[in-house]
């Protein structure tokens, strides 16, 4: 029954928009179905392969730890000197026995640095690149390690063979391509958006919504585990949350340049309309009726609200004559706010805390994390500042992977 459950498993990931989910997944599902030991996935980027995901059931013991490795900036030149590079560059897959032994004739070599920091044996290696539905290369796989079944209590590496390679290895690549070109696709719109607002408000720059994306998320599942939610669930909600928070200020292309530029301090009728960019947001998905459609809705009307029942815009009867008047008439408060609103507020504002604004210096780490701690049942939800709290470290990683 391999069959039925590759194609079970490719429905799951057909199912995924987000980009880092997609590729999370499928090395993952991979090296389940060979019974491998580790692995790790590449994106190319201008001429180079981009370390994405790394998985190691021996080194790390912890999953978020290769999760980690998603912000790290390692990188290698595609060309024919390492294995990774020379599969990218020539679109070829190689299935090597043992890379401790591989023929001085060949271009490759394999770097030993990694095995010599862990203490980690890489032995069989299969390298197969990812290409879109042009031929065009978006990355490479790499599956290390295959275990042979029969061995339980120890860890007795084999090569992988042809019909690995052929087969499974082969048609997870295939689905790969189509699932990364479709996710793309999504991403580029996406940005595309964010640029227009961008160009109108330079401070919501790709870097800052990129960064807002990826605390949410973080945050977000430290939440949702507290909270008992299965594993399931959470990714199925990460998947959406992750590219609609990067939307949770596009309603500013709606909002006056005067007033969106304004070097100092809004004055009272100046915040007034700054506040309708949480509804001219949420107007642009009003019909919408996809998943990430309602969550990008969801969030560009929340993320302002308060838990304490001080933010804006409230519930809102009539979005079509909804004016800086009658916003607020009607306050959200506690769990009357959506918990994606909820979860953006606090990455939002330790962003534009730590960042530089026209308006204000940047603040240290320590002294925003203080304020969001001074926040917890006024602006924000108790429960999501102590998942905050406990995400302290991740939140880091990606501030440092996104600097500007
Ligand atoms: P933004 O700059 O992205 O700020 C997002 C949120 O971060 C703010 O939402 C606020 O909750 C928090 N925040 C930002 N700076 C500070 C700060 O110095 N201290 C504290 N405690 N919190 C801070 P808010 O207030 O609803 O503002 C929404 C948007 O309105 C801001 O987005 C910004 O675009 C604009 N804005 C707010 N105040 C001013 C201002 O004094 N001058 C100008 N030019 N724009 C402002
Ligand atoms: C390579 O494919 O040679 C690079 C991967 C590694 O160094 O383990
Ligand atoms: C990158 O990995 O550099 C871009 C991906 C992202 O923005 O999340
Ligand atoms: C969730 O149920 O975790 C997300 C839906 C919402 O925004 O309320
Ligand atoms: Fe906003
Ligand atoms: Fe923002």
């Amino acid at each position: 029954m391999l069959y039925k459950k590759l194609v079970e498993k490719t429905l799951e990931f057909h199912q995924l928009n987000d980009y880092d989910l997609i590729l999370e997944k499928i090395l993952s599902e991979t090296r389940k179905f060979l019974n491998a030991d580790a692995g790790t996935i590449y994106v190319k980027k201008n001429n180079f392969l981009k370390f994405h995901y790394f998985q190691n059931d021996t080194v790390l013991t912890d999953q978020s730890e290769g999760k980690k490795h998603r912000f790290s900036r390692l990188k290698l030149p595609i060309n024919n000197e390492s294995i990774a590079g020379y599969s990218a560059n020539n679109v070829e897959t190689l299935n090597i026995e043992d890379v401790y032994y591989l023929s001085e004739d060949l271009p490759y070599k394999f770097n030993k640095n990694y095995d010599k920091s862990t203490g980690y044996r890489t032995k069989s290696v299969i390298t197969i690149p990812i290409t879109g539905s042009n031929n065009n290369l978006l990355g490479v796989m790499q599956i290390i390690n295959k275990l042979d079944p029969n061995y339980k209590d120890e860890k007795k590496v084999i090569p992988f063979s042809k019909e690995d390679e052929e087969t499974i290895v082969k048609y997870f690549a295939v689905q790969a391509g189509v699932a990364l070109e479709r996710s793309m696709l999504t991403r580029e719109i996406i940005l595309r958006m964010v640029k227009m607002a961008e160009m109108r408000d330079p401070k919501e720059t790709g870097a800052h919504v990129k960064r807002v994306s990826n605390y949410s998320a973080i945050i977000y599942e430290h939440w949702a585990k507290n909270k008992g939610m299965s594993k399931k669930e959470i990714t199925k909600n990460i998947d959406i949350l992750k590219p609609a928070a990067i939307l949770h200020d596009v309603g500013k292309v709606g909002i006056p340049d005067n007033i969106l530029k304004k070097p100092g301090k809004l004055t009272f009728e100046e915040f007034n309309i700054i506040k309708m960019h949480t509804v001219l947001g949420a107007k642009l998905f009003q019909n919408a009726s996809q998943p990430l459609d309602l969550a990008a809705k969801d969030i560009a009307l929340n993320h302002h609200e308060k838990w304490d029942g001080t933010g804006y815009p409230g519930y809102i009867d009539d979005f079509d004559n909804c004016t800086t008047e009658n916003v607020c008439s009607k306050p959200k408060k506690g769990e009357e706010i959506s918990v994606f609103g909820r979860v953006v507020a606090i990455a939002d504002v330790f962003d534009a805390l730590v960042s530089k604004r026209a308006y204000k210096p940047a603040w240290s780490i320590e002294d925003s994390v203080k304020v969001i701690n001074e926040g917890a049942g006024k602006h924000f939800d108790p429960s999501m500042v102590e998942a905050f709290n406990s995400s302290i470290e991740e939140i880091k990683a990606v501030l440092e992977y996104f600097k500007e």
